[in-house]
């Protein structure tokens, strides 16, 4: 079943306001994604009928907010493919995601003289985390290239993974380029000298139909609110058997088996990850999210975003713009990084926002891989489910003007 972008653009509230007077054109889905009506809804309803902590009333109304959080846990699983719930670990998102795996499993099981390889595509938050315990354990951190094309160097896997590599973390997606990465390739490879790996799914969770199995990765990290969800929630996967034997992340109420003065032992996995009162509300709103998108069908949503951004590319091309990433939409998602020779991305996104069009720039937390384009920063368009032809001219006739004003 196609995607009718403008029957869908109904279901976001937001997108009926205006913005300097203008229709609003949000085009930077990459940065947070609009919330539906759905996703709203679910959240007031939870509030308003089903608001308890979760895990500890025996009451009704404790029993309602847990099945609501674990029904929550319960789209997650199947949305990515994970085999059981237990493995499906709520967290505030990607970041702290990737974080706890930094604190657990990569504290308990890399040594000084072992290495970690990323890619040089990586967000900050897959990034920054490895380098932090690289310094703190004396591994050496290494960074898989790109070609110009900006496509991970795979040729290369061979002489960057070795027996020394511990764990691989890669985008599924990148957030600058758009490029979808071979992961299971890239999996194979690691498993082949022991290593594990952890995809950051950000990008590629709200728009493209992928299954944690076929991946073959050890951990998958999110977050909701690029994918109509709320901001606050988001999950790591793990593979059972390596989220049973890590050590907990955050001490504290929910996480524990049993306590004394001195020691306690911990809950089952993945409680034993959950420490505290977790965001109830906004996990629940991501299982509405998932439900909205499965309604969709995530491969109607990638054809629609295969046709957005090839129109996209095409025109964004025409008015002269340098554009980042693969040029075939097969091998990349809806986010488009381009450049105007003539005018700096900050002004080109404050004139564009004059009309109502949203787009981000600056280094969208890619510093090195700014400096691999050669560039201090980029504009980016990020497309989604919502956005529509006129949309993309919308932003053709505002960068026009972008163009106007520096000749
Ligand atoms: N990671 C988000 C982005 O790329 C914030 O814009």
């Amino acid at each position: 079943m196609s995607l009718d972008a403008q029957r869908v653009k109904k279901d976001f509230p937001i997108l009926e306001t205006l913005a300097h007077g203008k229709r609003l054109v949000y085009l930077d889905s990459a940065a947070t994604s609009q919330k539906p009506r759905a996703v709203i809804d679910r959240m007031v309803r939870f509030y308003e009928e089903e608001n308890a902590n979760v895990h500890r009333g025996i009451y009704e109304l404790g029993e309602k907010a847990t099945a609501a959080y674990e029904g929550a846990r319960e789209a997650s699983a199947r949305f990515i493919g994970a085999r059981s719930t237990r493995s499906i670990v709520f967290t505030k998102g990607t970041t702290e995601s990737i974080n706890l795996v930094r604190y657990t499993w990569a504290r308990a099981n890399v040594h000084e003289g072992d290495e970690v390889l990323v890619t040089e595509m990586e967000h900050h938050s897959n990034l920054i985390p490895w380098q932090l315990l690289c310094a703190e354990t004396g591994a050496t951190l290494r960074h898989l290239p790109i070609d110009d094309d900006g496509k991970l160097r795979i040729d290369l896997l061979g002489e960057y993974l070795t027996d020394r590599t511990k764990l691989v973390g890669m985008s599924l997606m990148s957030n600058v380029l758009g490029t979808i990465n071979p992961v299971r390739t890239v999996a194979d490879a690691a498993h082949a000298v022991g290593a594990r790996i952890l995809v950051d799914a950000a990008q590629a969770a709200p728009h493209l139909s992928f299954d944690v199995n076929d991946l073959d990765c050890d951990f998958l990290a999110f977050s909701a609110h690029k994918m109509c969800g709320p901001t606050g929630a988001g999950l790591l996967y793990g593979r059972e058997d390596l989220l049973e034997e890590m050590p907990p992340f955050h001490g504290g109420g929910e996480m524990i088996r049993e306590v004394w003065a001195d020691h306690a032992t911990w809950a089952e996995i993945p409680q034993k990850f959950e420490a505290g009162t977790p965001n109830i509300a906004q996990v629940v709103g991501m299982g509405a999210a998932i439900e909205y998108l499965e309604d969709l069908g995530m491969d109607a949503v990638r054809e629609h975003e295969m046709q957005l951004t090839k129109y996209a590319l095409d025109r964004i091309f025409s008015i002269g713009a340098t554009i980042y990433g693969p040029m075939d939409v097969h091998d990349r998602g809806s986010v488009v990084s381009f450049n105007l020779e003539e005018v700096h991305p900050h002004d080109m996104a404050t004139i564009v926002d004059q009309e109502g069009v949203c787009i981000r720039a600056g280094h969208h937390c890619a510093q090195p891989l700014m400096r691999k384009l050669g560039v201090p920063a980029t504009a980016r368009a990020s497309f989604y489910i919502y956005n529509t032809e006129e949309d993309v001219d919308a932003l053709i006739d505002a960068l026009e003007k972008s163009k106007g004003w520096f000749i």
